[in-house]
């Protein structure tokens, strides 16, 4: 099964995202046929190259081996991925290839910004999280002196291929962070103006088995549903001047408890579901929703073993955290709310005012 669907941010700036489940030689012969007559460098996660080697077709030259975590997304390996390109001759004319989850896209992505004024790219994401959010909108980035995200740019890949037979060998907390994404569109749905309405609210509510069984039809349906949503929104609004913020539904709590735990106990799948538990209790204790569609939300992030946060954190730390925040603006700190089924807007709350909410 093939999905190809479309990014149209303007006539020069489209590209194709293709989600499939066909075997790695058809993603060899399209990353070939993409590329041909282009120099290639291939930044690749240690695990994937581990456990894909022999599945994927590049020579042992064309390849730059990324260790896993965040904290690799630094500026120490964007400099040592520069200075392959420059070793291996790479000119305007060439190409970058990303193949990993989300760090492996967003350095390079960055790199591929920086690098003689911009090369192509293209995004081969392996992780559920980077297939429906990271690999798809143009948000590069590395980090720097501890904030995450703070170098970057918007940068948009030639294309995205998606294989979801990379999936397989995801863990289940790894799953289960990208799932974190998948929800968060979920309670945005409304906002984002697609052509009609997709249900994924009850999509994921009543495809719950299938999806944890990673049942490839499903998952393709799911992956394409959450990217039609996000590409609706990225064609309206590539630089996050307004609409795009709606993707930081959940994101506010999220970073501020990465960064107080030092992005080291969750995964930013299961920090978003604790944003989306937070701001879901105090948007129904506002009357932002009613009784109803609250339960419903917590019944589907429960449905798929998610429970609230038991864990407490200094407020004033979290706080300060949120204040430095890059959507927080004037001393104000930005939280995307729910405020109706599917439908979430954007608060700018005081410090003081955001304490109120724990
Ligand atoms: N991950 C949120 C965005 O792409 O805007």
């Amino acid at each position: 099964m093939r999905q190809t669907l479309k990014v149209q941010i303007s006539d020069k700036k489209s590209y194709d995202i293709e989600i499939s489940d066909s075997g790695f030689d058809k993603l060899n012969r399209q990353i070939s046929e993409m590329t041909e007559g282009q120099r290639r460098l291939v930044i690749i996660s240690k695990k994937v190259y581990d456990l894909y080697r022999c599945d994927l077709r590049f020579s042992e030259e064309e390849i730059f081996i990324l260790k896993d975590g965040e904290k690799e997304k630094n500026i120490k390996n964007y400099l040592k991925i520069m200075k392959r390109a420059i070793e291996l001759g790479l000119t305007r004319s060439d190409v970058l290839i990303a193949i990993g989850g989300g760090v492996v896209g967003d350095i390079t992505g960055f790199v591929a910004s920086t690098y003689m004024r911009g090369i192509d790219f293209i995004q081969v994401p392996t992780t559920l999280l980077s297939a429906v959010d990271s690999s798809v909108g143009g948000k590069t980035a590395i980090d720097f002196q501890e904030a995450k995200n703070i170098v970057g740019s918007f940068y948009q890949p030639k294309a995205v291929f998606i294989n979801i037979n990379f999936l397989k060998t995801l863990d289940k907390r790894q799953f289960l962070s990208g799932m974190g994404e998948v929800l968060k569109y979920a309670f945005i749905e409304d906002n984002c103006n697609y052509k009609h309405s997709l249900f994924l609210f009850e999509f994921l509510t009543l495809g719950c088995e299938k999806i944890m069984q990673r049942e490839p039809i499903t998952i393709i349906r799911m992956i394409e549903y959450c990217l039609n949503l996000k590409i609706s929104v990225v064609n309206q609004d590539e630089k996050e001047c307004g609409l795009r913020k709606i993707l930081n539904f959940g994101h506010t709590f999220a970073h501020a408890l990465e960064t107080i735990t030092k992005y080291k106990k969750y995964t930013h799948g299961e920090a978003v579901v604790y944003g989306m538990y937070f701001i879901l209790e105090w948007a129904h204790k506002k009357e932002y929703i009613n009784y109803s569609y609250y339960r419903l939300s917590i019944e589907l992030l429960y449905k798929y073993g998610f429970k609230p946060l038991k864990n407490k954190y200094p407020v004033e730390k979290l706080i300060e955290i949120m204040k430095k925040d890059k959507k927080a603006s004037a001393d104000k700190i930005t939280f995307i709310v729910p405020c109706a089924k599917k439908q979430v807007k954007e608060i700018k709350l005081t410090a003081c005012e955001a304490e109120g909410m724990f």
